[in-house]
């Protein structure tokens, strides 16, 4: 049965962690084959053509296990990639960023909204394109922070190094009138204590991953290919270093861990 097909669901690392964490509170019946690139982290520094690149190659993975929709849960693959491999895939995929941006179009007051991502994220824009669809009046105060994604795959989520990186990062979108700040990268939601506590409780935080599993759900149900009861099967995979991932996951995931392989992505 096409229901019971998994979703498969990538990222560049530990970072879609989060999204998945999302889909088994949502969709807790949803299989799930995760692939995180964990030799090619991070992509938020390399260019479209790579992204594109890796990306495609990883779909052709996923396809292997006769995935019946894909979740793009990286922003930078998001902004780079979804179009193209939307164009070229006959199942349903979403991308992380439109969620996340309409959310945060909608939660806004004084119309003033931050983003922080990848470098490639912030460079593509498509976070200030996607709210002024919504809203053309709302102001987008962008801001790369590069250094979070090797601090969070490092596992330093709370630690004075962070810490200090994110109030250097921070000031900034402290110092301006943003009202609500987009998580723009799905490593940053293992961070959000500290982002959260240096931004003030006046500021909203918005995770694109909590509205990716709504519109997921959405998706699954137009199509009718959601599964709605059922024990669910999680795999995952990466191109190095399992058994760090695994660790990883499993201090974040609200279930055991059944196991991680490693992949030689670049054959696909
Ligand atoms: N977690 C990904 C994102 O949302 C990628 C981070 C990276 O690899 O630079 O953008």
């Amino acid at each position: 049965m096409l229901k019971d097909a998994p979703i498969g669901v990538f990222d560049s690392g530990v970072g879609g962690l989060t999204v998945v964490r999302e889909i088994i509170r949502q969709l807790p019946s949803e299989n799930i084959v995760y692939f995180g690139d964990t030799a090619r982290v991070p992509y938020g520094s390399k260019s479209r053509d790579t992204v594109i690149q890796f990306s495609r190659q990883i779909v052709r993975f996923l396809r292997t296990y006769d995935v019946k929709a894909i979740v793009v849960a990286c922003n930078t693959a998001s902004a780079y990639a979804l179009d193209t491999l939307k164009a070229q895939l006959d199942i349903p995929i979403i991308g992380v960023v439109r969620p996340g941006a309409l959310v945060a179009a909608r939660a806004t007051r004084n119309k003033k909204v931050g983003v922080i991502a990848t470098e490639g994220t912030i460079k593509s824009g498509i976070y200030a394109s996607v709210i002024h669809e919504h809203d053309p009046a709302i102001k987008v105060l962008g801001k790369a922070c590069p250094l979070f994604v090797p601090l969070v795959e490092e596992g330093l989520l709370e630690d004075a190094v962070t810490d200090e990186i994110a109030r250097r990062y921070l000031k900034p979108l402290q110092e301006s009138d943003i009202d609500t700040l987009v998580l723009g990268c799905t490593h940053y939601p293992l961070i959000r204590k500290t982002i959260g506590r240096l931004m003030g409780e006046d500021v909203t935080l918005v995770n694109p991953a909590y509205e990716t599993a709504i519109s997921l759900k959405r998706l699954l149900q137009e199509e009718n290919i959601y599964r709605s009861e059922g024990e669910a099967r999680y795999r995952f995979f990466v191109s190095d270093a399992e058994e760090r991932f695994s660790q990883f996951a499993n201090s974040i995931l609200p279930v055991d861990l059944v196991w991680t392989r490693m992949v030689p992505i670049d054959e696909y």
